[in-house]
């Protein structure tokens, strides 16, 4: 049987924000986005807390620190805990924040086509590159400080020369000042993938929030791409090339801006 369709039915007009009642992936970097402004910080925690407790949404961490670092971090700033954490830009993934033993079925598939002895050799030819403290390198981490000034120069260079000897070695730049030589299969994006697949969630069901260098390899997907209002200049400039739908610059910033792009999304 033929049924007409219902005109005043399909031209309803749905209102944008509905909030999600179903299980999404909330993914978010530390510093400077959901820590920087403790009472954009308290409200956003109350919505989502909510939220898992509802629908079953998860909450990950994504950050650039280590699992030492972090945890000095959640000592001092309420922060909910997480289904998951990613430390170390992607280079470690833990599914309880108590634990010392990083996921070592991740760690196989960083380990792949990764010498670490030898790409410290042949990093350690650049005297621009200054090694940062013991706690932030790790098995699957060479961590650098590189000044601004020569730091694309610098780049290039290491990048030839890792190539040439057959590493294809990530080169990570974030806020002016800091150097991450991670595996070809590692990053805070990878990470992010690794999790979706784990958990079965789809790109559209997650979003990723961020504010600099490091966090660009979460926005390349189809996710919800939140960018907080005072992102990094690299970042920044990496938006401007890349606007899609699925991104969305934020005015508000750090967690205030989150909250804004969760809204955006029709996701709170
Ligand atoms: C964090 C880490 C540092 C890394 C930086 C950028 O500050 O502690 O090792 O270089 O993030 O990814
Ligand atoms: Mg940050």
């Amino acid at each position: 049987m033929y049924l007409k369709p219902n005109v005043a039915i399909l031209s309803l007009n749905i209102p944008m924000n509905v909030p999600s009642m179903s299980p999404f992936l909330f993914v978010t970097d530390l510093d400077n986005t959901l820590v920087g402004d403790d009472k954009a910080l308290a409200e956003l925690n109350q919505h989502l807390a909510k939220h898992r407790e509802k629908y079953n949404s998860k909450i990950v961490y994504a950050t650039g620190r280590s699992l030492y670092l972090y945890r000095l971090l959640a000592e001092a700033k309420a922060l909910l805990p997480p289904d998951a954490l990613i430390t170390s830009v992607g280079t470690e993934m833990y599914f309880d924040q108590n634990q010392e033993q990083f996921d070592l079925e991740w760690a196989q598939i960083l380990s792949q086509g990764w010498n670490r002895e030898e790409i410290v050799a042949i990093a350690s030819q650049f005297d621009e590159l200054q090694s940062q403290p013991n706690s932030e390198q790790n098995p699957f981490k060479i961590s650098y400080y590189l000044a601004e000034v020569v730091a694309k120069k610098t780049i290039t260079k290491l990048k030839s020369a890792l190539s040439e000897r057959g590493y294809g070695v990530k080169l990570i730049y974030s806020a002016g000042q800091d150097l991450d030589l991670l595996p070809k299969n590692g990053d805070k994006g990878l990470a992010v993938q690794f999790l979706r697949q784990k958990w079965n969630i789809t790109a559209e069901k997650t979003i990723v929030c961020g504010d600099s260098g490091n966090d660009i390899s979460m926005f390349q997907g189809q996710e919800k791409s939140l960018i907080v209002g005072n992102a990094k200049p690299e970042l920044l400039q990496w938006y401007k090339v890349n606007k899609n739908d699925t991104l969305y610059l934020a005015q508000s910033t750090c967690a205030g801006g989150i909250l804004e792009g969760l809204k955006y999304f029709s996701l709170l």
